[in-house]
């Protein structure tokens, strides 16, 4: 029974009836908006990679969590830019460092809005690892320690949830024990579980100075082409105590998320990273694209290929595009 019977066009003869019959939908409340966080006070630079993000100061930071809840977004994720950098990263488990100053800041100003703190040193060490370096090597167990203290202190500083993003063996488990140890058993892990070595991190690296000054970081995180791979590694965080798990970037990965929607009902997030928000805006400003329509399309991918959350640099253009719009 085909055509002329079956008539596909017939659903999709008014945008009425295209809107009862859509399968996804997107929402703020699906968005996650990543922010860069500086010293100092009243500070907005523009990040001449990724057009439209800024790193903000923490006076500043709070005006801009304002507008995110505004829109109806229910989170941020913090990543710092620390006045100073050193080997091993220290200002990273700072209790004074510029992420706690702003976790605690935005608890009590944006009491609402939940804060996710990214956990990893490579914004804080001079050699732009994401873990301690030996004789040219990245350390595993050594680099499990940081990551300990620098967890304890965002919870401390009161995050409502961590975000380990260095892809160091073991440490999901490491984390899950040092916060269950001081008292943060409720305090939810999202882990990177999937992370790619990707050259879509390039503009993310530029914000944070965070390039590796030597070699790459293809010791720790994945191999693009392995997507069995991805599945062990998000058994193995889903094991070792995380409470939603990443797939990272998003774009180029769909497949990855739809297998990971396949082997877990864990929520998914997945990471709209750096480079794919300014190819979309570097395509626009040429004049190649529309932004907006490239935007929700991309956004709507991801979320079809089965994330629920989306961390993505878009996230209050398209929380506010989705307010003004019925979808
Ligand atoms: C590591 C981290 C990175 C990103 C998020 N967490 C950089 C990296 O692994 O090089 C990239 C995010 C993006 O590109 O938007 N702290």
């Amino acid at each position: 029974m085909a055509f002329p019977r079956q008539r596909m066009r017939r659903l999709r003869e008014s945008e009425t009836l295209r809107r009862m019959v859509r399968e996804t939908r997107l929402s703020p409340a699906d968005l996650v908006y990543p922010i860069f966080v500086t010293g100092g006070r009243d500070r907005r630079q523009e990040i001449s990679s990724m057009p439209g993000q800024y790193r903000l100061s923490v006076d500043l930071l709070v005006k801009e969590a304002g507008e995110v809840k505004l829109l109806g977004i229910p989170a941020v994720i913090l990543f710092g830019i620390p006045d100073r950098k050193d080997e091993r990263g220290t200002a990273a488990y700072d209790p004074d460092g510029v992420v706690p100053r702003a976790v605690r800041t935005l608890k009590d100003q944006v009491p609402d809005l939940l804060v996710i703190t990214d956990v990893c040193i490579d914004e804080y060490t001079t050699h732009g690892h994401c873990g301690l370096v030996k004789d040219g090597r990245v350390l595993n167990d050594e680099t499990l320690e940081c990551l300990r203290a620098m967890a304890l202190i965002h919870a401390q500083a009161g995050a409502d949830m961590l975000a380990p993003s260095d892809m160091m063996d073991g440490r999901v488990g490491a984390i899950r024990d040092e916060l269950d140890r001081h008292g943060f058993s409720a305090l939810p892990i999202m882990a990177y579980a999937a992370k790619f070595a990707s050259c879509f991190y390039a503009p993310f690296r530029d914000a944070a100075d965070s390039s590796p000054k030597f070699g790459d970081r293809q010791s720790y995180q994945m191999d693009p082409a392995n997507a069995r791979e991805a599945l062990r590694e998000i058994d193995l965080d889903i094991e070792e105590g995380a409470d939603i798990v990443m797939v990272k970037p998003a774009l180029p990965f769909l497949d990855v998320i739809a297998a990971a929607r396949t082997r877990t009902t864990l929520p998914i997030a997945a990471y709209q990273v750096s480079g794919e928000y300014s190819m979309i805006k570097a395509a626009a400003r040429a004049g190649w694209l529309d932004e907006s329509r490239a935007m929700m399309e991309s956004l709507l991918s991801i979320k079809r290929a089965g994330a629920d959350v989306i961390l993505t640099y878009f996230a209050n253009e398209a929380a506010r595009l989705l307010n003004e719009s019925r979808t």
